[in-house]
């Protein structure tokens, strides 16, 4: 395997710890040398000692490395005057400036851990959330308007480009997978309220076309009230599900809630020339140098970033380091060999990764 430059943001609260966590795994998986992790600042705690949430050497490093990895960014308390949080603007920044316009959200039910729909075991739940991630609702990020302490207003913006690249990615990701654990069926479902909104109608259609150069994968929709019933009642139809900004990060909450939690859930935030790696929760400042958070989603977004290099530099020897890597997290928590806190266990973060890390043996 040749070398790859991974700039890494540890970040707030247990980011530091669920990081080094996952790159103790990461470097066992891959062998020495293979990674070089650039450790780099970023996040709440940076802003309150230098007034920088994304210092500029770090955006370079993030637009220079092979791959992002991150922990998780935000404090409470630390917000600008407008009441909006800090810490979000380092992923925020990353997703708008990196381009990283594809937010993949595994909701995957591991063999071993309980989900709360007690129907469902390991592998019954299976499904990828594709989250827009560079405009919807966000895009009025830093740009709402408040008038006179009367009336504030958020702009939803939807445009064809940015629905089209990650309608695109869903197909094509469906196309990849094997179909939704219910019937097999390689699908996509839009979740949208289009019966509400002109931009939610625009990102159907808008689909619906990129669904025109997909014939062999099915198409479906759910307004994003009824999906929340759906992912209760039948998470096993879903397949992918490609989402507007700020509905994929609500029922991707949502999703990981019915497969174990925040603590097991990976993310990718994928450009087409940069991608950042975190798991999907934040920085639990609460439980933060505990030694206490589960690495378990950091490991596995880990697994995620070794897959998307494999497919980039065409390195099998990556892609071969991440199935070991998911494959040891499976026989960590279906062997109950170290169970985190937040799955009914009391291992700690190291021992977790200690765990995960001679299962790679
Ligand atoms: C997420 C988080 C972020 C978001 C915050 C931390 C900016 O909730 O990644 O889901 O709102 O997208
Ligand atoms: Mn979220």
């Amino acid at each position: 395997m040749a070398q790859y430059r991974i700039a890494t943001i540890e970040g707030d609260g247990i980011g530091p710890e669920v990081t080094q966590a996952a790159m103790t795994v990461l470097r066992e998986a891959c062998g020495a040398g293979t990674l070089a992790f650039q450790m780099l600042e970023g996040g709440a705690g940076h802003y309150q000692r230098s007034g920088e949430v994304l210092p500029e050497e770090t955006f370079a490093a993030c637009r220079d490395a092979d791959a992002i990895l991150h922990g998780a960014a935000g404090l409470p308390g630390v917000v600008y005057p407008d009441g909006t949080e800090v810490g979000n603007d380092l992923h925020l920044r990353l997703r708008f400036r990196l381009d990283l316009y594809a937010n993949v959200r595994p909701i995957k039910l591991l063999p071993g851990v309980l989900s709360p729909l007690r129907a469902f075991e390991g592998g019954g739940i299976d499904y990828v959330i594709v989250r827009e991630n560079t405009e919807g609702l966000y895009a009025s990020r830093g740009a709402g308007v408040v008038l006179r302490d009367e009336i504030a207003s958020d702009s939803l913006v939807i445009t064809r480009k940015g629905t089209e690249r990650v309608a695109r990615f869903a197909f094509d990701l469906a196309a990849k997978r094997n179909g939704a654990p219910k019937d097999g069926q390689s699908r996509v479902t839009v979740c949208d309220k289009a019966n509400i909104l002109r931009s939610y109608a625009f990102f159907r259609r808008i689909c619906e076309e990129v669904h025109g150069d997909h014939p062999g994968i099915a198409i479906d929709y759910a307004y994003a009230d009824a999906i929340t019933v759906h992912m209760l009642k039948r998470p096993d139809f879903y397949d992918v599900i490609v989402a507007e900004n700020m509905f994929g990060d609500i029922i991707s909450d949502l999703g990981a809630a019915t497969v174990g939690g925040m603590g097991i859930s990976p993310s990718g935030e994928i450009g087409d020339a940069h991608a950042l790696f975190q798991g999907a929760h934040g920085s639990a400042p609460d439980i933060a140098g505990q030694d206490v958070a589960s690495p378990v989603a950091t490991i596995l977004s880990g697994a995620m970033m070794l897959r998307w290099l494999a497919d980039r530099k065409n390195d099998a020897g990556l892609a071969a380091a991440a199935e070991r890597v998911e494959a040891a997290v499976g026989a960590v928590l279906a062997e109950g060999r170290a169970v985190p806190r937040d799955l009914g266990g009391s291992a700690r973060c190291t021992e977790v990764a200690e765990a995960v890390r001679r299962a790679l043996g």
